[in-house]
């Protein structure tokens, strides 16, 4: 499965797949803002027919309290294609790219407290930490884990 920076052209697939795979969704509008932003920030992970089987849309966040850093708005794959590592490559390359387009000092997201698998993949496999639960933060009274990972610690 190839790994590549997501164009303008990717967005409807990875809007698609975000329909198909979480109730967090939104506009197109929004994608093409992560899109025309920060062009280096989204990854998509294509078959080899070219059709989008998984995404991460991220961004740097606009008003930082301090040094630079980066979100993840979202990130997911079809169901036949989990478990084969691309959640873990998609996320490295966006890394990647927040540190050498924008010198991020860290990342964070917001996940669900029952999300088990994604917990897993931000904790276990890419050391993320939780720093905060937030209550009720998704639309059905779902409690958020705020994670976040210090680039620093890697330096
Ligand atoms: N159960 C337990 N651990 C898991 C699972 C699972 N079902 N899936 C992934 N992991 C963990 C494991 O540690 C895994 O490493 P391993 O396979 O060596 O054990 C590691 O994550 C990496 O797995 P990947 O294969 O890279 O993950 P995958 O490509 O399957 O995608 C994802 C993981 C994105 C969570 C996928 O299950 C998915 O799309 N789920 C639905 C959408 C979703 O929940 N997205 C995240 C919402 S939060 C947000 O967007 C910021």
């Amino acid at each position: 499965m190839d790994i590549r920076q997501a164009t303008i052209d990717d967005l409807l697939g990875m809007q698609n797949a975000n329909l198909l795979n979480l109730p967090e969704n939104y506009t197109f509008k929004y994608y093409l803002y992560h899109a025309l932003t920060w062009p280096e920030l989204s990854y998509v992970a294509v078959d080899p027919q070219g059709r989008v089987v998984g995404y991460i849309l991220s961004k740097m966040e606009e008003e930082p309290a301090g040094e630079p850093h980066g979100h993840v708005t979202s990130i997911s794959v079809i169901r036949p294609y989990r478990r084969l590592g691309l959640a873990n490559r998609l996320m490295r390359q966006a890394q990647e790219a927040m540190v050498a387009h924008y010198g991020a000092a860290q990342i964070t997201l917001h996940v669900r407290k029952s999300n088990r698998a994604a917990i897993s993949l931000y904790r276990d496999t890419l050391g993320f930490e939780v720093h905060e639960v937030q209550k009720s933060y998704y639309a059905d009274g779902e409690d958020a884990y705020g994670m976040r990972y210090d680039f620093k610690q890697t330096a």
